[in-house]
């Protein structure tokens, strides 16, 4: 929609304190970070700033607006899409999809992958139509725990184009 106004960079340790504002209960968080502790802090994604590959900032009208990372990457073979997260004033504004384009350059130029997977928990509606709507094709479906609670996620995959 706005492709003029946004634009990317690599994440920084400066830019954590804005990136924890993204998410804005623990189902959100859940959703792009299940391993965190609601609230999210600075220090948990100081975690993932060192240990993850591929941090990047997305940036809508020069406003940080978006966070993603890969979890995983296998050089010549995949990165799999991790804590991606939209800034709740910028959401529905198409930057969960530029954010994902821009990932997906990434994981070919930096890893060679030819493929892009991203999972998503089965009652996060947004999240399931966004990666639909990318061309996404479902993978497959496993059992997690939240809590007490079974929960289904659900995974997903894009062949990159060479
Ligand atoms: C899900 C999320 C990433 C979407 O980000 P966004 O920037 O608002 O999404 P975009 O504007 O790029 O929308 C792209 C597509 O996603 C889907 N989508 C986005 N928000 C949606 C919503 N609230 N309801 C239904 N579909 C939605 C639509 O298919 C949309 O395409 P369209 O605009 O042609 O209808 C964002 O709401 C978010 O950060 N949620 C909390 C964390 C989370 O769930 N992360 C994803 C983990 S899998």
């Amino acid at each position: 929609m706005n492709d003029q106004l946004l634009s990317h960079r690599g994440a920084t340790p400066a830019d954590l304190d804005e990136v924890v504002r993204f998410v804005r209960n623990a189902d959100e968080l859940f959703f792009a970070f299940p391993k965190a502790h609601w609230p999210l802090s600075h220090e948990q994604l100081a975690h993932v700033l060192a240990e993850r590959q591929g941090s990047t900032l997305a940036l809508l009208d020069g406003r940080p607006a978006g966070f993603a990372n890969f979890y995983q990457s296998i050089a010549g073979e995949y990165c799999a899409l991790g804590n991606l997260m939209i800034a709740p004033w910028a959401r529905g504004q198409g930057v969960a999809r530029y954010l994902i384009g821009v990932m997906e350059r990434i994981a070919q130029r930096d890893f060679l992958a030819r493929e892009l997977k991203v999972s998503c928990f089965n009652d996060n509606s947004a999240g399931l139509l966004l990666y639909a709507r990318l061309g996404y094709e479902l993978r497959g479906l496993v059992e997690r725990q939240r809590g007490q609670q079974r929960v289904a996620l659900l995974q997903f995959g894009k062949p990159l184009q060479s």
